[in-house]
């Protein structure tokens, strides 16, 4: 089956290029608030956020911490309204998020990323859906946010619980998808018991991201294809189209090719426009038009 991949190089906060009820899955990891590495990224989209973080170093406020915070959920807050817009009655969004923990101004403290958005989208309109945890084997137990017991881990009360899971919220909007008795595409993208069984559990424990480059990996926080490839045979049907409005490195582009899905994503950072190519130029057929521009 042909399929059409675009790929946009903007901000999503606005997606003018996409109609209204015209994507029937969105699948993304955004930038996590309050994770260290992404502040550059947010401060440049938003000069409201490099404001605050110019506060922060001037008076040391806890109330500039929060509203740090705030501004950055308000800045995912636009990108999950015009996911709302553009997707399907009946579609589905499923958010790959992490909670954060973080150290300023002296006091450590999680960041529930996780419940803000789920509040956020529930005021949206979406009706939220029982989520996945993501078990990851790799982080180390954490003493006094520093990441490790550092020879105190025996001794009560001062280490903290390891955040060793991510969530991968699932949300509706409207109600259940509708259609015709034996639909085609439909039986022909159906998963196996195997996979049902696995899938649609609420832990998973897939391994961390295993592309071939792990500088890039890490610099864009890439997602396994593992988890794109589940949620885009969950949620959709052959010849339907997956949105990513935080496409990094192109993983939901790639796995969208490969099971026969249509595909629109959004990159803010230009500087990842050849490793995109690269990396869906791999799978790259007669059968999946690509195209990517600029805004
Ligand atoms: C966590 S990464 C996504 C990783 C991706 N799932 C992958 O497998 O490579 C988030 C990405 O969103 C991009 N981004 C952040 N804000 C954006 C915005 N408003 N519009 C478009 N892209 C944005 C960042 O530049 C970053 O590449």
């Amino acid at each position: 089956m042909q399929t059409q991949h675009e790929i946009i190089l903007g901000n999503s906060q606005r997606m003018p290029e996409i109609e209204n009820g015209s994507v029937e899955l969105m699948v993304t990891s955004p930038p996590y608030p309050m994770i260290a590495m992404w502040d550059e990224l947010f401060a440049n989209v938003d000069p409201h956020v490099a404001e605050l973080f110019k506060k922060l170093d001037e008076d040391a406020n806890k109330e500039t911490v929060r509203q740090i915070y705030d501004a950055m959920h308000d800045n995912l807050a636009k990108v999950w309204a015009e996911t709302y817009r553009v997707l399907v009655d009946g579609g589905i969004a499923c958010i790959n998020i992490g909670d954060a923990t973080r150290s300023l101004n002296g006091k450590f403290q999680l960041y529930p990323n996780h419940s803000r958005i789920t509040e956020v989208c529930e005021k949206i309109g979406f009706n939220t859906l029982p989520y996945i945890l993501w078990k990851k084997p790799t982080n180390k137990p954490m003493y006094k946010g520093k990441g490790a017991f550092l020879g105190s881990g025996f001794l009560p009360p001062n280490a903290y619980v390891t955040v060793d899971c991510e969530f991968i919220l699932l949300f509706r909007k409207g109600k259940l998808r509708k259609f015709q008795p034996k639909d085609a595409l439909r039986y022909e993208s159906a998963f196996t018991k195997k996979e049902r069984d696995e899938w649609f559990s609420q832990i998973w424990t897939v391994k961390g991201s295993r592309q071939k480059e792990p500088q890039l990996e890490r610099r864009t926080a890439a997602y396994p294809e593992e988890i794109a490839n589940r949620l885009i045979r969950m949620f959709s049907v052959k010849g339907e189209t997956v949105l990513d409005p935080f496409l990094g490195s192109g993983t939901t582009t790639k796995i969208a090719m490969q099971n026969e899905r249509n595909s629109i994503g959004y990159e803010v950072d230009e500087n990842l426009f050849f490793v995109i190519t690269k990396r869906t130029a791999i799978c790259k057929s007669k059968e999946a038009l690509v195209e990517i521009f600029r805004r």
